[in-house]
């Protein structure tokens, strides 16, 4: 099978995890959580940055930052992973989707306004499948109607808005290093602020609620969401590859639309999203396909050993969060989507095999 994702490590990885065991910092202190913390945050260019187990954490946590508690609404989109909609229900308060827009797949800002009510605390832009949200127009809204923007940047490591890095516009911004984004650490998160009491209550919130000047002191109810020296020590050694795995992406995206450029002519497929404003990192390369079932597809590509992956599933369509309002654009673009094998160790002749077989069912 030629796989949707892949690690790609050398011998700094293999170093660098090799260290802490060695040195028997294997658990959440050491000197490898705050040299990734550092270099991450000023990789984004924000001041603050605090690292986590996931990325579910990550958002949960800056979430708690903001004070989200029951009662509160959080805007989420209605089409997304589900972690950033089910840390909105981890602080008892309520998800309140919003269709995206059909040219990035993005939250829609002009559809946000609808949805604020006096309850409503907070929106939550997820940069889907490495497209920057239109950031300006969130923004805008988040000032005139008070409310707090953390970014869901856990697909989108690198990418810009506008010149700007992903993971700089929000009062809190999130991202993941699972085993299958842009760079990786196994589990692990980080949240960047350039808020210093945000910052402080994440430390509190993710080291149990102790007090930084009393140990065993605890002063809310908190949780464990550390990150490992381990996994710090494998996120610092990917970090110094982001920029190489960032243009390899582009590369792969790039000979993607080049092998399929008569398929998109012909209307069979819409490929990946690119705005004018945005420079992508394209964490899975995506398409929609506009005339055969996506899901016959996909079982003719594997038989091909072609790995691909349905695009999520809009989660009011879901059991935790169903509901009879519809959100087109996000049940069209699911119901059409397939993420193609977009690892940094795929070779020119792959994508060219994968275009051909595509071609050949279509
Ligand atoms: C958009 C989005 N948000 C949040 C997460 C959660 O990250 P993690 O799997 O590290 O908890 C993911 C990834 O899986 C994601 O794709």
């Amino acid at each position: 099978m030629i796989p949707v994702a892949e690690p790609y490590f050398d011998e700094n990885e293999f170093n660098n995890l090799l260290e802490t065991i060695k040195t028997g910092w294997i658990s959440s202190k050491g000197e490898f959580i705050s040299r990734f913390e550092q270099a991450f945050a000023k990789y984004c260019n924000m001041k603050y940055s605090s690292s986590t187990s996931n990325g579910t954490t990550a958002l949960h946590l800056a979430l708690l930052a903001v004070g989200i508690k029951p009662g509160d609404e959080v805007i989420v989109p209605s089409l997304t992973f589900i972690a950033p909609v089910n840390t909105v229900r981890y602080c008892g308060a309520k998800p309140v989707f919003v269709d995206v827009n059909k040219d990035y797949w993005g939250i829609d800002p002009e559809k946000i306004k609808n949805k604020i009510t006096k309850k409503t605390k907070a929106i939550i832009p997820v940069h889907l499948y490495g497209h920057p949200c239109d950031m300006e127009s969130i923004l805008e809204i988040a000032k005139k109607y008070n409310l707090y923007v953390i970014e869901d940047a856990a697909e989108a490591h690198g990418a810009e808005y506008k010149g700007k890095k992903v993971g700089s516009f929000g009062d809190i911004s999130c991202f993941s290093f699972f085993g299958n984004k842009n760079i990786i650490t196994g589990e692990g998160g980080m949240c960047l602020t350039n808020n210093e009491k945000f910052l402080e209550k994440i430390n509190l919130f993710k080291n149990h609620g102790m007090s930084k000047k009393k140990r065993y002191w605890h002063e809310v109810v908190g949780y464990n969401y550390r990150m490992t020296n381990m996994q710090a020590a494998v996120g610092l050694a990917q970090l110094k590859k982001l920029d190489k795995f960032i243009e390899k992406k582009n590369q792969i995206a790039n000979l993607y639309r080049h092998y399929l450029k008569d398929l998109i002519n012909q209307g069979l497929i819409t490929p990946h999203p690119k705005m004018p404003w945005a420079k992508n990192v394209i964490w899975l390369y995506s398409i929609l396909i506009n005339s055969k079932s996506r899901d016959e597809i996909m079982k003719k590509l594997a038989e091909k050993g072609i790995d691909t992956r349905p695009l999520f599933y809009p989660i009011h369509q879901m059991p935790p969060y169903k509901e009879k309002n519809k959100y087109p654009i996000s049940e069209d673009i699911s119901r059409r989507g397939i993420s193609l094998p977009s690892s940094v160790k795929l070779k020119k002749e792959e994508i060219e095999y994968i275009c051909n077989e595509l071609r050949n069912i279509l």
